[in-house]
């Protein structure tokens, strides 16, 4: 039987959407994962949303919504981006689940039992006012080195010092802007001192991480290793502490957990394993690889295998680091509008360009990969557009034109054997690489491939011979449609949308790394015909992908959940008039005449109308408008309404509504709709 592997990312905070440099880590794992999956490895892969915290449960309770519901919006949205970029999970979970708390009580239960849990008094900031304890990113400051003001409780950005909340100057709350009172409270510690000798024995076996930031790990053991506070004071989102009063699990012991807690539910909803512990229990044979990015090394390579480790539970045999991502060499700035998030790229631009881009920028180590969007476009162009789908394009369209009909020749060994045995002995370093994480030089050896089939066809010109000599044309596409054929396979860890389409476009079945274990000349059946081609996937144009900085409204919007807007608009009161716009920024929102054939009120939501819309299109449309306290559902049907027809649809309390309506008034029960006046459905409002 084959090993099973079990492979996670990190899990991303339930507080905000996912972002380009998310998508460093979704992408890389994607990548290495289907390579396993396409050799034929058991594997499964799983991530979560991070649920728990103080950040959440204040953006929630600004939000004027419960922290489950903020952050069943976020899982919703992260879900839908990871599923678009084509991240392959087997599951997303939660760590706000049952399974969750039941792994969490577990492990806490057993490292109790073992005598790692230790109950220490700690003096902790405190805000009478809003009745709360200050975590060191609630807490604002005068920078006690540089003088800066407005500096967190733990680090001045400014002058980067680090130190404590005692020692930042007029320290207060950011909550209340109340000073800061210190006050007892009973915490309990896991003893990661205990643990010493197993972490440091642990760090050192050979493969477990990379070098560097395990050296970096050192710094901890010569300070001497401090006992690690899981316990966080009420009000808290997260899992009580059993047999506490009002304490709960910090959200760093349970983020991990959700690891576990993935794979139970994952394990449940298929059948395929009887638990979580089939791959978790220290006996299991199962091999887990965790992929993070290096902020958060300590937590996986210190904590995280000293807890599993006392839990008697499975330890990762490989945790991947990656580096950052930059854009345009600096970091992701929402000011410069660098800060792009998975939506915004997702509406502009094709998902395959950023897979591949990755791709052949991501090495095996911890360095920082940039997004340069110069770069992005050219090497998109010359190598996935020029190199790989213009190969591909060649070949198939020239098969396909009716001298050629869509027919191979029989093979011609002395014709095409030698080029797609060079390309066939790349296979190997191809799939170390990729197993490897060093997906970049996965790409580099597949450009490679694809250059010489390129030069094989400019050499015999076949769009110059199909004109005296069809059959000869033929043999010499024939080859080159081998290589597109092995192409298909290479590339389908990279841009499986793309290779499923070459392979449509040969006729074919799915190539793996399996089959082409040992694979020989030649790999096509040469009696079966190709099929449909077209183009693999367009240039990018500079004016596209400048865009993506151009837009930053919509990639820099701080980002509530879509829900959400309003309420937080409303929270921060009235909001500063908008800027002045361009003409053409006007001109592309297109505005309609509608009449309105239905309105019905929307369950749960006192304040929406969901509205059936004659647009004169054939189909009426569906549109969730805010007007339900102005306007009872009879009082608006029939009437003339002005609509912004050309929004992107949005769903809205589960319904897709498409297109918004015009009102005048401040809102709630003072509004007006506009009325376009007796003018036929459809008609243009300008
Ligand atoms: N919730 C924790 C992880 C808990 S794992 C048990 C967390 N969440 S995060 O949303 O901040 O980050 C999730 C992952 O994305 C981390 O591995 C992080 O390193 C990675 N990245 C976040 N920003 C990144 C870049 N700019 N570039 C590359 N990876 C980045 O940490
Ligand atoms: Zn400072």
């Amino acid at each position: 039987m084959t090993t099973r592997t079990l492979v996670t990312c990190a899990l991303p905070y339930a507080n905000g959407p996912v972002h380009l440099g998310h998508m460093v880590e979704h992408v890389q794992t994607d990548l290495y994962v289907r390579y396993l999956r396409s050799r034929g490895d058991d594997v499964v892969f799983l991530c979560a949303d991070d649920t728990h915290g103080a950040p959440i449960e204040l953006n929630a309770l600004k939000q004027g919504v419960s922290p489950e519901e903020f952050v069943a919006r976020w899982a919703g949205e992260h879900q839908k981006d990871f599923a678009d970029f084509q991240i392959s999970f087997d599951h997303y979970g939660s760590t706000n689940s049952p399974e969750n708390r039941h792994y969490a009580e577990l492990i806490y239960g057993r490292a109790k039992a073992a005598g790692s849990i230790v109950r220490k008094d700690v003096e902790q900031p405190y805000d009478e006012k809003s009745k709360r304890w200050l975590s060191d990113r609630f807490i604002r400051g005068t920078c006690p080195n540089c003088g800066a003001p407005d500096q967190y409780g733990d680090a001045c950005e400014k002058c980067n010092a680090t130190y404590t909340p005692r020692e930042l100057k007029d320290a207060r709350s950011a909550i209340s802007g109340e000073p800061l009172t210190w006050k007892k409270s009973s915490h309990l510690f896991f003893a990661l001192s205990k643990h010493e000798a197993f972490l440091r024995a642990q760090l050192a076996k050979p493969g477990f991480t990379h070098p560097g930031p395990a050296a970096q790990l050192g710094q901890f053991f010569d300070k001497g290793l401090a006992d690690w506070d899981i316990t966080r004071d009420g009000p808290y989102f997260g899992f009580q502490i059993p047999g506490e009063d009002n304490k709960y699990f910090y959200v760093w012991l349970d983020a991990p957990i959700g690891y576990i807690a993935s794979c139970e539910q994952w394990a449940k909803k298929t059948g395929k394993a009887k638990d979580a512990l089939e791959y978790w229990d220290e006996s299991s044979n199962a091999r887990i690889v965790h992929v993070i990015g290096k902020d958060i090394v300590y937590f996986h390579c210190l904590f995280w295998p000293a807890v599993l480790h006392v839990a008697r539970l499975k330890l990762p045999e490989y945790v991947h680091i990656h580096g950052h991502l930059t854009v345009n060499g600096e970091k992701m700035s929402k000011s410069r509008g660098t800060f792009i998030n998975a939506r915004p790229y997702l509406d502009l631009l094709d998902p395959n360009y950023l897979r591949f881009y990755y791709a052949s920028l991501l090495g095996p180590g911890p360095e920082d990969l940039d997004f340069n969007l110069t770069e992005f476009r050219q090497r998109v162009n010359a190598e996935l557009v020029n190199n790989l789908g213009n190969l591909a394009n060649r070949t198939l369209s020239l098969l396909a034109r009716p001298e050629l009909g869509k027919k191979l020749a029989p093979p011609k060994p002395e014709l095409g054997k030698g080029l797609v045995e060079k390309a066939l002995a790349r296979v190997p370093e191809i799939a170390q690489a990729f197993g490897s994480f060093d997906h970049r030089t996965a790409v580099k050896a597949i450009l490679e491939v694809g250059y010489a089939a390129n030069q094989f066809l400019t050499q015999h010109e076949p769009w110059k011979t199909i004109k005296h000599d069809v059959e000869g044309a033929r043999a010499v596409l024939s080859e080159a449609a081998e290589v597109v054929y092995l192409l298909t396979a290479l590339l389908d860890p990279i841009v499986p949308q793309l290779a499923g389409k070459l392979t449509a476009q040969l006729g074919r079945a799915g190539l793996t790394f399996k089959a082409l274990d040992g694979a020989k000349y030649p790999l096509l059946d040469r009696a079966v015909a190709i099929g449909e081609p077209s183009p693999l996937i367009s240039r990018l144009e500079e004016a596209q992908v400048a865009r993506l900085i151009a837009a930053p409204p919509e990639a820099a919007k701080p980002a509530p959940a879509p829900q959400a807007k309003k309420e937080q608009k409303d929270a921060k009161g009235p909001a500063a008039p908008p800027a002045e716009i361009e003409y053409d920024d006007f001109a592309k929102v297109q505005l309609k005449a509608g009449k309105v054939l239905a309105a019905e009120k929307v369950e749960k939501a006192d304040k929406l109308l969901k509205l059936t819309i004659d647009l004169g299109e054939g189909a009426p449309r569906t549109i969730v408008s805010g007007i339900a306290e102005a306007y009872a559902p009879e009082a608006v049907t029939g009437k003339r309404v002005v609509v912004v027809a050309n929004l992107k649809p949005r769903p809205l309390r589960g319904i897709e509504s498409r297109g918004m309506i015009l009102t005048a008034g401040p809102g709630g029960k003072d509004l007006v709709l506009l009325d376009p006046g007796d003018v036929p459905p459809g008609s243009d409002v300008k």
